[in-house]
């Protein structure tokens, strides 16, 4: 995949306590649910490499380490794995392992997406990256994050992926007000953070891809709280407009949220169905 070197290093906010899964997350974190036999956090992280960005952060709630230890290798499964002989799955958990290097952040306070992507800060550096939530599962044939990338290429400053919602969705989503520029990008003019039915400029929400700039870090710090009392991060991309380019891309592909029970379970019947037509 032909990929800019701009962009190399990526975010997974996947901290939060996951309380729309209660009680399976009073033990096990919301990123290791699963989607048939993978956990929702290796949709995202290979999604990315698909994309070329293998130097990944994830910020996550103390006590989460399983989810950053799903890619480290289990010697005692590949050591029994071995003296089988079963060499296919051998492989298919050494991939898993070289997919990407994680880096563990940990968010002690649930401050809002805002806030998870500043703890990044310093990892990130100077330069653009990519932020995926991981409760956003989309399926296509160039993986969506490398869409936006094509987008960020041609025009640079923010990109962020973005699909027409059922009104009922609005209240729950950012919003984007934006003016079309063909090929399925929009000139954005305006966001909002989960703003009422009434209040919205479109239908055209926000889905959880980012290309930033580094320039929202300090956008981020010095923003005020903004919906649920919370440091939102498309606050702070709205404060980028007329400062840098901020656009948005309708991205190819299928999306489901499974951030919540139906959705994650309109996501393994997707799963299951998209592998049985592939075999
Ligand atoms: C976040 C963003 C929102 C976006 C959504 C997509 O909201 O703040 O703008 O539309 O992800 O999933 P959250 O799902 O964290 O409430």
């Amino acid at each position: 995949m032909c990929m800019p070197q701009s962009v190399r290093k990526a975010v997974i906010p996947a901290a939060g306590l996951g309380t729309r899964f209660l009680p399976i997350t009073s033990a096990v974190p919301k990123p290791l649910l699963p989607v048939i036999d993978r956990p929702l956090i290796h949709y995202a992280v290979a999604e990315l490499a698909a994309a070329g960005i293998h130097d990944i952060a994830m910020v996550l709630s103390p006590g989460f380490e399983a989810v950053a230890g799903y890619f480290e290798p289990n010697q005692t499964l590949m050591g029994a794995l071995e003296e089988r002989g079963d060499e296919e799955r051998l492989a298919q958990l050494k991939a898993i392992n070289d997919m990407a290097e994680i880096t563990v952040i940990e968010q002690t306070e649930a401050r809002g997406l805002g806030h998870a992507i500043l703890m990044a800060r310093n990892f990130i550096g100077d330069e653009p990256f990519a932020v995926l939530l991981p409760d956003d599962l989309i399926w296509s044939a160039a993986p969506a994050i490398a869409q936006l990338l094509g987008v960020s290429e041609e025009h640079g400053g923010s990109v962020l992926a973005a699909k027409r919602v059922a009104r009922e969705a609005i209240p729950s989503l950012g919003i984007i007000d934006a003016d079309p520029m063909g090929n399925d990008v929009h000139r954005v003019r305006g966001l909002i953070e989960k703003p009422s039915i009434e209040e919205a400029p479109s239908d055209l929400a926000i889905i959880g891809r980012y290309i930033l700039t580094p320039g929202v870090f300090d956008r981020i710090e010095h923003g005020p709280a903004g919906a649920l009392g919370e440091i939102q991060v498309t606050d702070a991309i709205a404060a980028a407009i007329g400062v840098e380019p901020v656009h948005a891309c309708e991205f190819e592909g299928d999306h489901i949220d499974a951030g919540t029970p139906p959705g994650l379970f309109a996501a393994n019947v997707y799963e299951e169905r998209r592998r049985a037509m592939a075999s």
